[in-house]
């Protein structure tokens, strides 16, 4: 246990459409990618994560692959991927690529192949059934990005499933040779020498080759073949290499995350979590405008953090490509208090057990755009959601826009802020989103000037897991479950205790520690905080928006 290096690490997710534009186009690229390198290096991350960069008709922003073995044009060819990788292992750090594996893009060659010629092989990569009568789909799924998750081909007049999107046609996992074909190129990105993978909506490649109805009319269903897929993946091609492998998807209990990451490393070793950024969903999923139940959010946390010690290995997060902006969501956007509550909610989650991830941008503490119209917005998710709940009169245009402020996707995807020049430093160009105005104050070029920013105490925080074991393997005790305002927690090795409290309002709250460290004679001392010269222990009183990491030794 604790023995392995993506255990010890942390994680920094690059998207790179919106990383950094070397050539003026507009679209972050590879080569704009190796000239942040030092940054990332400087910052003390371990391993970068790469979304996708394969080639794509760019419907899902590369979630949607056509090509497998080349890269994007958009992002530069293989050789900018050959150099990147290189100088990424000569900084001492590690490369992680995304790996699509339940869909392909409808413009891959083995889809065209398949309705071209329905009795070739590539014919069965894909789930393509009869419908159950004229213009009536095989059965009742949903497609993630709404409508029917079943279209329509006339030519051999036959469906085809795409859990996602009519764009993202799911490959069939039941036919060998499929699996064949996906093993064959894992292994060819693996033997460049690459640090392992990412692997997307992994829980929707189990299906029942029957197809049935789900209940509720959702495609992830979870059927247990998935967990043969994956044991068959790691025998055949995974263990042969020293690599990581972090599984994404929703919906998963603590049972399931067990099976698909417990440390016998049989299957993947590590699942992206979801409890807590589903904790705030309703009818409409996550486009509503709920503040999260810190009750509740410290009670999923509790039970997941306190299970998985010994069991299986997890991953940290509020922020990816498919989330709002952290400090957006559960802090404030006040520039008063912005950039203190972005600490306390990096401190949150840094000082938990499992591997954190930063998302390109958290480290500065950017927010989310306030967006003005229907035509800034790019991604296929607010869209679909768009059309389903305002057409059909479920919520009104406002609302909805609102709901997409706060929760949408295109949020996280705005240019990352490098300084404070035209396009805040990403392109030369016309960026293919928009960038959030507030670059101007938010940037890296400013916080690395500036020892207070969110940037220094990322690099603080992170330091902490290189230097302090029990950071890594202290148990964690949830505490003060009731409290609704401060998040507290202890981690714990033999003779030593962190309690770890971090205020979720903009009040000032009350916290008795004493309870929780009271094994030392001697007062507590402080690793690290967000408030300047706090007089928490004085006081037992702490700041709006303040986190506190304090320690006892025995
Ligand atoms: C995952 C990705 C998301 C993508 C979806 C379909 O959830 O993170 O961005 O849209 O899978 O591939
Ligand atoms: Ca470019």
């Amino acid at each position: 246990m604790f023995d392995k290096w993506w255990e010890r690490s942390v994680i920094y997710q690059i998207w790179p459409k919106s990383f950094c534009d070397s050539n003026g186009d507009g679209i972050g690229d590879l080569p704009g990618i190796q000239s942040k390198l030092d940054y990332l290096k400087d910052l003390g991350v371990d391993i970068l994560w790469l979304s996708p960069i394969y080639r794509s008709p760019d419907r899902d922003n590369g979630y949607d692959i056509s090509d497998y073995y080349s890269i994007q044009p958009n992002y530069g060819t293989m050789e900018d991927f050959d150099s990147l990788l290189q100088e990424v292992h000569r900084r001492g750090m590690k490369l992680v690529m995304d790996l699509v594996m339940n869909h392909t893009s409808d413009q891959c060659e083995w889809f065209q192949k398949g309705i071209e010629d329905p009795n070739s092989k590539y014919h069965d990569y894909y789930y393509w059934r009869k419908g159950k009568g004229p213009g009536v789909p095989p059965n009742n799924w949903n497609a993630v990005f709404k409508g029917s998750a079943w279209t329509y081909n006339e030519k051999n007049d036959e469906w085809y499933l795409g859990c996602f999107s009519p764009f993202q046609p799911d490959l069939n996992w039941s036919n060998p040779e499929l699996r064949q074909e996906i093993y064959k190129m894992v292994r060819f990105w693996l033997d460049k020498g690459i640090d392992g993978f990412r692997l997307d909506a992994i829980g929707y490649i189990g299906k029942n080759p029957e197809l049935p109805d789900s209940p509720d009319g959702s495609c992830l269903i979870l059927d247990p073949c998935v967990h043969t897929y994956l044991q068959e993946l790691n025998r055949q091609v995974l263990s042969h290499y020293d690599i990581m492998t972090v599984g994404e998807n929703a919906n998963l209990t603590v049972e399931d995350m067990e099976k698909f990451a417990s440390l016998d490393g049989g299957e993947l070793n590590m699942m992206i979590q979801f409890f807590h950024v589903e904790e705030d969903i309703d009818e409409f999923g996550k486009f509503n405008l709920n503040r999260v139940n810190l009750p509740h959010l410290k009670q999923l946390y509790r039970d997941q953090q306190e299970d998985m010690y010994g069991k299986f290995w997890t991953s940290l997060y509020w922020s990816n490509h498919d989330q709002p902006r952290q400090v957006s969501r559960l802090g404030t956007e006040d520039p008063k208090y912005r950039d203190r509550a972005a600490k306390m909610i990096a401190m949150n989650t840094h000082m938990m057990m499992g591997t954190p991830f930063v998302y390109q941008g958290e480290e500065l503490g950017m927010t989310n755009l306030h967006w003005d119209s229907l035509d800034e917005l790019r991604d296929l998710e607010e869209l679909g959601a768009w059309h389903e709940f305002v057409d059909s009169g479920r919520k009104s245009p406002e609302e909805m826009m609102e709901c997409i402020r706060q929760k949408g996707r295109d949020n996280a995807r705005t240019p990352v802020q490098w300084s404070a020049e035209k396009n805040a430093g990403f392109t030369d160009g016309t960026p293919w989103i928009r960038v959030n105005p507030n670059y101007t104050e938010i940037n890296a070029a400013a916080e690395l000037e500036d020892p207070d920013s969110v940037l220094n105490f990322y690099k603080k925080l992170i330091a902490l897991r290189h230097t302090d074991e029990i950071v890594i393997s202290g148990q964690y005790h949830g505490i003060a479950l009731e409290d609704p305002q401060v998040f507290a927690y202890t981690r714990g090795i033999p003779r030593e205790t962190w309690l770890i409290l971090c205020n979720f309002s903009g009040e000032k709250a009350p916290f008795d520690w004493r309870p929780y460290l009271y094994s030392s004679s001697e007062e507590p001392d402080v690793v690290l905080g967000n408030v300047d010269s706090s007089d928490f222990l004085e006081t037992g009183t702490l700041e709006p928006w303040e986190g506190i990491i304090l320690r006892c030794r025995t």
